[in-house]
């Protein structure tokens, strides 16, 4: 097996580290405290092509691979989950579908616009009584012949109150239950389109969350995306890939983590030598490694399946269960190296702790991951395919 990366993803991350550490590290913990949206940050990394990073160029995205992606938010996420999170919403989760689902009118009306960050994207799935069960769609698409009229709440909505293109599932038939529902991209512009408060969160407090409300909005039929009755599997495959982009997130927050605990580890000292010569830091620092590592291989051999056309639903979801569990379980024991330090906003690690928890949360929680996977096992469908 061939690890290596390539110049242009060595590239990728090497530009995705500096941004991250010389350019968003200095004002992190202010936006944090004070929930202050990353825009100018943002506008930035479009610059940098981080917001439209896979998408092709004649869009003018940056046509990269998955693991470039990877690679990119899991070097941003050891600083900023804020910025990162907008970037992986914005990529896998709006841009990818409508660039592999919407019409060319469609492609060439929003992905222009979209890779240059000058127009956020946003996905909007769950709702109030549907979040883990996500064909419960209460919001209602109203077929009238040549437009749909939606009706509706989102919640928890990543970039929200930013964005100016909505991806919205909504349910057109209810009587096929998961087979009725469609998916559509929606102007923030269009009349009846509103959004809640920004969420105060515990983590990632800088990103914009919040409900998206939508009262009579007509949406063209050129708006759909995909087949009648394709939203829902629309959605699934959207979070198939935008589980590796969560995934590459807690992956980053485990290893910004870690690198703080392991220089802090250094300077340290107590009962006359450096902390990390003591094992009960030392085996903490050991074990940490390990585990980024092991969730390193999950997250970037999803990737690879993606990149390579293999199945990568199984994957994705290993690698987003096990990654998360890595990140909490890392940033809470270097929060627990740093001592007392730890625990003040001055030495970043409180909130790698904080920002971790949502990763076991969006996207799908532990438990559907669980169901899914050992949904697969049950089948026998444990070999995920390499050749
Ligand atoms: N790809 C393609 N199709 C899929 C699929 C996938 N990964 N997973 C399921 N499907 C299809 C099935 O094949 C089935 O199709 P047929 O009826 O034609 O056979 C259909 O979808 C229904 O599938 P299930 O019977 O498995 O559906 P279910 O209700 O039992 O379970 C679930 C589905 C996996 C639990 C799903 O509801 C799910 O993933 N829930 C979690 C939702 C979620 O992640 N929400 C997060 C919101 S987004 C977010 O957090 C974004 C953000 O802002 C950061």
């Amino acid at each position: 097996m061939d690890f290596t990366l390539s110049e242009e993803q060595l590239m990728i991350r090497e530009a995705a580290r500096d941004f991250a550490q010389n350019v968003l590290k200095p004002g992190v913990i202010e936006r944090d405290t004070n929930m202050t949206h990353p825009t100018e940050f943002v506008k930035q990394m479009g610059e940098l092509g981080f917001m439209g990073l896979m998408t092709a160029e004649k869009y003018g995205g940056a046509q990269m691979d998955t693991l470039s992606y990877a690679l990119a938010i899991e070097e941003l996420s050891k600083i900023d989950n804020s910025c990162s999170v907008i970037m992986s919403a914005h990529n896998s989760l709006a841009l990818w579908g409508l660039e592999k689902y919407g019409s060319d009118e469609i492609k060439d009306k929003y992905l222009p616009q979209m890779t240059t960050g000058k127009v956020i994207g946003a996905f909007c799935l769950s709702e109030p009584e549907a979040g883990s069960d996500a064909t419960m769609q209460q919001t209602s698409a109203e077929d009238k012949g040549d437009h749909y009229i939606l009706n509706g709440t989102k919640n928890w909505i990543t970039n929200g109150k930013k964005a100016g293109a909505y991806v919205v599932i909504a349910q057109t038939n209810p009587e096929i239950r998961h087979k009725g529902i469609n998916a559509f991209i929606v102007d923030a512009t269009w009349e009846g389109v509103s959004t809640g408060i920004k969420e105060d969160k515990l983590g990632i407090r800088s990103s914009d969350t919040s409900s998206v409300m939508f009262q009579d909005v007509k949406v063209p039929k050129s708006h759909r995306l995909g087949p009648e009755g394709f939203g829902f599997k629309y959605a699934m495959k959207t979070l198939d890939g935008g589980r590796i982009g969560i995934a590459a997130q807690a992956l980053g927050m485990a290893g910004g983590a870690y690198e703080l605990a392991l220089a802090y580890s250094h300077e340290r000292k107590a009962f006359g030598k450096p902390i990390n010569n003591h094992q009960a830091i030392a085996f903490k620092l050991a074990d940490m490694a390990m585990e980024i590592e092991a969730a390193r291989m999950l997250v970037y051999r999803a990737a690879w399946l993606k990149d390579t056309g293999r199945d990568y639903a199984q994957a994705a979801a290993m690698a987003k269960l096990y990654a998360s569990e890595v990140a909490m379980k890392t940033t809470i024991e270097a929060v627990q190296v740093h001592g007392g330090y730890g625990f003040v906003k001055e030495y970043h690690v409180e909130r790698l702790m904080r920002d971790a928890k949502i990763t076991q949360i969006y996207e799908g929680t532990s438990e559907i991951h669980r169901m899914v996977i050992s949904r697969n096992v049950i089948k026998g469908e444990t070999y995920i395919p390499m050749s």
